[in-house]
């Protein structure tokens, strides 16, 4: 791990709550290890239970650091965690957001060690969740155990609101936070929910992109058909989906749905410069993942294709016969999950509405085809200069001792746009997972260095806060 400095005053971080974090490091990996074992599968409904017991886990953890109001908020689907330590009278107060559902752990067949018997070894934890986003989530908790420990509060006054459908789309928090803006007015909005450029390069995330996710469904009949009696005299549902799907991207990889690209804002020549200055080797990105070859859109880099154009991708797609040999029949139905990643100024009930036209546009005779919208969120775009995001590049710079880059991520994180447009607010997105991190696959990790290296910006950034105006 990388050697802190502890002298007083020469320190990026209140000697005193360096020495508490340093004394307190096999508690806190703990915790995150306790924290992991619950299997907070947001997409699942076998899980709900597990939800419940995740939220209570860290409501319990707010109230131990003094939190005030801690609720574990029903809504329609998964509960919604929130608590305040408002204690700093004066002081910007920053709304700090991350979310405690993981994604599904299936394959499970390829994962080395069971998913949720999380462990630490060589330097990293390894099971679902430890990076995304429970491990960020327990370096918040971590940090405010440690500013506890020396008997001070955080210099900003901070709002909780930890989200347990982050990995299904959301749609419970619009409505929770247009019921409760009371309760979240704010300075500033934190996310911990990102990663590092790559390795060594620690990275503030200022662009994100939205996404509208969908489904085609094709039907022909109420059961399957002799392919025999009937192939030549009916439309194949499968075919026709086929046709559908191939319809909506070119081999060029641009998007065929009329009018998708009418909001997407420019990227600006400084930009594409500034995107072409990162450290990214195409070469070495394909080998990582490993595939044949990196293809896409005509025109754009390859760091500019995964973080800064639309994209639309079939998901998943079924239908007729899927077992061993061979059944000779014309299916009943067909079925697809699309999703497109969405650029800022893109809408996603704007996209949808697009879609849902142009499929029923171009789907042929003989069946019946329908698009269902599925969840949606926007896109995000931060100004780099933004004080707020100037102070936490100064809490990275003073733990890590380099600058961070700015950079967009082709992930979504839908609350961001909803605490900028709802709220009003600016957001920082201060993540520190790495993006081989594994997340939404087998063996997710999460590095140890990452964690405690984290854990420290963010107590400099609470403090770097507190010095900006309100
Ligand atoms: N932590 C990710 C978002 C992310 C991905 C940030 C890559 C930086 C790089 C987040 O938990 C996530 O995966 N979000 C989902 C949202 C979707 C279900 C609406 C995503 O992007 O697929
Ligand atoms: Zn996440």
């Amino acid at each position: 791990m990388t050697d802190l400095p502890t002298a007083p005053g020469a320190g990026p971080i209140d000697p005193a709550v360096e020495a508490a974090l340093a004394s307190s490091a096999d508690a806190r990996a703990e915790a995150l290890l306790e924290f992991a074992r619950i299997p907070s599968v947001s997409a699942l409904p076998e899980h709900a239970e597990d939800m419940v017991r995740a939220a209570e886990w860290v409501a319990e953890r707010l109230r131990r650091v003094g939190a005030t109001d801690v609720a574990v908020e029903r809504t329609a689907l998964h509960p919604i965690v929130y608590g305040r330590i408002h204690e700093a009278p004066g002081a910007p107060t920053a709304l700090v957001y991350c979310h405690y559902d993981v994604q599904p752990v299936d394959p499970v067949e390829l994962w080395e060690t069971a998913p949720w018997e999380p462990f630490l070894r060589d330097g990293q934890f390894v099971g679902r969740g430890v990076a995304d986003d429970k491990g960020q989530l327990v370096m918040h908790l971590s940090a405010l155990e440690a500013l506890r420990a020396v008997g001070r509060a955080p210099a900003v006054n901070l709002t909780f609101v930890f989200e347990g459908e982050e990995e299904y789309g959301s749609e419970s928090l619009y409505a929770w936070i247009e019921a409760n803006r009371d309760r979240l007015e704010a300075d500033v909005a934190i996310i911990s929910d990102t990663c590092y450029f790559e390795g060594n390069v620690p990275a503030i995330t200022v662009g994100l992109r939205g996404i509208m996710y969908a489904q085609i469904d094709v039907v022909l009949s109420p059961v399957d058909l002799h392919s025999g009696m009937y192939g030549g005299t009916v439309e194949n549902p499968a075919n026709a989906l086929a046709r559908i799907i191939t319809a909506l991207k070119g081999p060029d990889g641009r998007i065929r749905i009329p009018g998708v690209y009418d909001d997407v804002v420019a990227l600006t020549d400084a930009e594409r410069e500034a995107m072409a200055a990162l450290p990214f080797d195409d070469e070495a990105y394909r080998a990582e993942i490993p595939v044949p070859a990196l293809v896409g859109e005509a025109g754009w880099t390859t760091l500019e294709r995964k973080t800064a154009r639309p994209t639309l991708d079939v998901n998943g797609m079924w239908s007729g016969f899927q077992g061993d040999g061979a059944k000779t029949i014309i299916p009943a139905h067909a079925h697809a999950k699309v999703s497109t990643r969405l650029v800022a100024d893109q809408d996603p009930a704007t996209v949808f509405a697009a879609l849902r036209d142009y499929v029923a546009e171009i789907a042929p005779p003989g069946v019946t085809v329908s698009t269902t919208y599925i969840h949606g969120g926007q896109p995000s775009l931060t100004p780099t200069d933004h004080p707020a995001t100037q102070a936490a590049a100064r809490a990275i710079q003073a733990v890590h001792g380099v600058e961070p880059v700015y950079i967009r991520e082709g992930g979504s994180i839908p609350v961001t746009a909803a605490f900028d447009h709802s709220l009003g607010l600016p957001v920082v997105l201060l993540g520190f997972t790495q993006p081989t991190c594994n997340a939404h696959a087998p063996n997710e990790t999460f590095l140890l260095e990452n964690f405690e290296l984290g854990t420290r910006v963010i107590v400099r950034f609470w403090d770097e806060l507190a010095t900006l105006p309100r």
